[in-house]
């Protein structure tokens, strides 16, 4: 059931969206508002700031909530339809040659959700690894072994307890990427033949583990906006016997959604019952467009958080090339941390030197405090232009953080053909068949919106419309 805020915000989207508030309009007071629909001045509150988040609204200071202009609107896509079945991974190496053929400068890349260099702190992240080689050398040119540099650690530890998940550093083992944070942790709680439930549509690169580890997706419907369907889940897990479930409940990829927090509640809860582990993958965790950063799911519950294996890097927020990352793995850390010995003895130690100065200096909170508005105009920008473009018919996600946009084109696209073509004249996308262990989505593509604006751009989404 919708909070309350979230139908009173209902209500005055559907008032937007059919003009009965027209762009530069003030929004009632809140303590009109509240007084117009009995509800409280936090009811008021919390709806207005739902529409500011979703680009319905601003807020001027001392002044009140305007509606926004420009904000472009497509309806978004409807709960996913998967196959909801446990069924092996198919179709991903198409994947490897996309990324290759992709990787032409001249290619523009609306394809992988890899931020352009002008969105990331590149300067500052030269500095530290220039910093991390010549101060701590002994230090950088050493192993790192499991869990990780002690330092690293600390400082995510303290940063993890901002956000109300208290660990101790030790219960930290630093990663090569978030991907190889997923890996480990799917290998620690599965076995060759296990199913495990997931979103559908998901990350291509989690598919990629599945089968890679000899696993069986189970992809459960998902909602643009909640996430994974609760109803389903439960009943997925009653009649499969499913060994894990990932979840991005932080700005996904592809959809982009926020797991509200009620549903967060119950997803721990059903997963405890049945005595299934939760990866949690948090890679976007920081880029949400509202300023208040999303707790994970593993600070809810502390029982149930226990068996939550929480996986985030910094490649989206510092540099994908850094390939740090880390996973909190609860009741898992010993298996965790002799896995990740066994696999490859350690991460890179200069990469952990410099990230771990990069927080330590507070560059990483300035750098998120701006990039957070330069992604939700980014996003904004891209939909727009897409719609503009593109046919009508077409549904786009309206995600609450992240770069990445999911397009569902007009029935009986097939993006598969329409990534060749475009590949062929020069734009990278990332057709929806890549999300889905059976190959759905056929008519979905996604699109990152993080790169820089220009001319190249629009003639790429313009190219992309007429080969549609
Ligand atoms: C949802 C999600 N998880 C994990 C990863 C991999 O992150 P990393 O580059 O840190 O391994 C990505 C990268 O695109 C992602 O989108």
């Amino acid at each position: 059931m919708d909070t309350l805020y979230g139908q009173l915000a209902a209500t005055l989207r559907a008032g937007i969206d059919t003009g009965v508030y027209r762009t530069g309009d003030r929004m009632p007071g809140v303590r009109v508002l509240a007084a117009q629909r009995s509800t409280s001045i936090a009811t008021a509150v919390m709806a207005y700031r739902q529409l500011e988040r979703e680009g319905y609204l601003e807020a001027r200071e001392r002044s009140g909530f305007y509606v926004r202009g420009r904000m472009a609107h497509a309806p978004e896509p409807g709960l996913s339809a998967p196959a909801f079945r446990p069924a092996p991974v198919s179709g991903q190496e198409l994947v490897l040659r996309l990324v290759k053929a992709a990787n032409d400068p001249q290619v523009v890349q609306l394809g992988a959700a890899v931020p352009a260099p002008e969105f990331l702190p590149i300067r500052a992240v030269e500095r530290a690894l220039v910093e991390a080689s010549r101060r701590h050398r002994t230090r950088a040119m050493n192993y790192a072994f499991p869990p990780g540099d002690p330092e690293l650690r600390r400082l995510i530890a303290r940063r993890m307890g901002e956000i109300g998940c208290t660990l101790h550093p030790d219960e930290i083992v630093i990663t090569g990427g978030c991907q190889e944070a997923i890996t480990l942790a799917l290998r620690a709680v599965t076995q060759p033949g296990d199913a495990v439930a997931i979103e559908s549509p998901s990350y291509y690169g989690l598919l990629q583990v599945i089968d890679s580890l000899g696993l069986e997706a189970l992809e459960i419907p998902t909602h643009p906006r909640e996430g994974l369907s609760l109803d389903a889940l439960e009943l997925a897990l009653e009649r499969w016997p499913v060994k894990a479930c990932v979840a991005i409940p932080n700005f996904s990829n592809p959809l982009g959604y926020r797991m509200p927090d009620a549903n967060r509640l119950r997803l721990l809860d059903l997963l405890r019952r049945s005595g299934v582990p939760l990866i949690e993958d948090d890679v976007y965790g920081d880029l949400g467009f509202d300023t208040q950063r999303p707790r994970p799911c593993k600070s809810l519950n502390p029982k149930a958080g226990a068996d939550v294996l929480y996986c985030a890097s910094f490649s989206k927020t510092l540099a994908p090339g850094l390939r740090v990352g880390w996973i909190a793995p609860g009741r898992h850390l010993e298996r965790i941390e002799y896995l990740k010995f066994v696999g490859n003895l350690a991460v890179a130690s200069v990469p952990q030197i410099a990230v771990a100065q990069l927080l330590a200096s507070g560059q990483y909170d300035r750098y998120l405090r701006g990039v957070r508005g330069q992604y939700a105009a980014a996003v904004e920008r891209m939909t727009a232009a897409v719609i503009r473009h593109f046919p009508d018919g077409i549904r786009v996600t309206r995600p609450e953080g992240g770069f990445v946009i999911w397009v569902e084109l007009p029935a009986g696209t097939d993006s598969l053909l329409l990534a060749r073509r475009a590949l062929e004249a020069g734009v990278s996308i990332a057709p929806g068949p890549l999300f889905s262990a059976t190959r759905k989505y056929r008519n979905f593509i996604r699109l990152s919106c993080a790169c820089v604006w220009d001319a190249r751009v629009e003639r790429a989404l313009a190219a992309l419309a007429r080969l549609l």
